[in-house]
């Protein structure tokens, strides 16, 4: 009697680590099946600033007073190495916004630039356009435009050193942007899912 508990036991414990082996020589035939690196957390999902509501194509128009530099205003003028590496950190503060994006988020490697961008400023730009009917911007206007409208938020004061030091580290970005390089696309560049996600049937 007791022999035959014991045996029983052990079919049991038997058929369990048959089953178990069975379930690992699956996982092992499908990448995918036993733990899908897209579908747990979409590394995409989270943090593509336009998925859920583009911010640039929300809101309406903007008044060009809040953007174009009052006659007789000029930036703070400070030590360009200084001014560049405080701008450098305000580029990733997303603090400037009140949507949680800084202005890294859509550029960083140059994403979601026009090739008018290369132009020297003044010069026109499509949003600029689009949300404010002015012909052209400058570069510390620009900034101001982009406070406004993808980061939610309010310009900049004209004399505060922050619009000084962003000016001056977007001069830096402009020097290395070569037009064609990232598209307009600010979620095209780095999408990690987009190229190839590893689970995508195969055709
Ligand atoms: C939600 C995305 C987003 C954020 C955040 C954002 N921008 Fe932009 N920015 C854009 C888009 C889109 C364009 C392209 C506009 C166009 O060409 O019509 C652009 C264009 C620009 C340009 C180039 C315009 C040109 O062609 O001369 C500058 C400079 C710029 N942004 C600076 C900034 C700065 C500085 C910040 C942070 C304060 C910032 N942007 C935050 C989306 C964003």
């Amino acid at each position: 009697m007791i022999k035959q508990v014991i045996s029983a036991v052990s079919v049991a414990a038997f058929l369990t680590l048959a089953g178990g082996a069975d379930l690992m020589a699956q996982q092992k035939a499908n990448p995918c099946a036993a733990k899908n690196p897209c579908a747990a957390k979409n590394p995409c999902a989270t943090k593509n600033p336009c998925a859920a509501k583009h911010p640039c194509a929300a809101g309406g128009k903007v008044d060009p007073k809040l953007i174009t530099r009052p006659a007789g205003t000029k930036l703070v003028a400070a030590k360009p190495a200084e001014m560049i590496k405080e701008g450098e950190r305000l580029w990733k503060d997303t603090k400037l916004s009140t949507n949680g994006l800084s202005c890294n988020t859509c550029h960083q490697g140059n994403a979601a630039f026009n090739p008018t961008f290369a132009k020297p400023y003044p010069h026109a730009v499509a949003m600029v356009g689009e949300k404010a009917g002015l012909k052209q911007i400058q570069l510390d206007e620009m900034i101001q435009i982009c406070m406004l409208v993808p980061m939610a938020s309010k310009p900049l004061p004209w004399d505060s050193r922050e619009l000084a030091a962003l000016t001056a580290y977007t001069g830096e970005v402009q020097k290395k942007f070569k037009p064609g390089a990232a598209g307009a696309n600010p979620c095209a560049a780095k999408n990690p899912c987009a190229a190839k996600n590893p689970c995508a049937p195969k055709k």
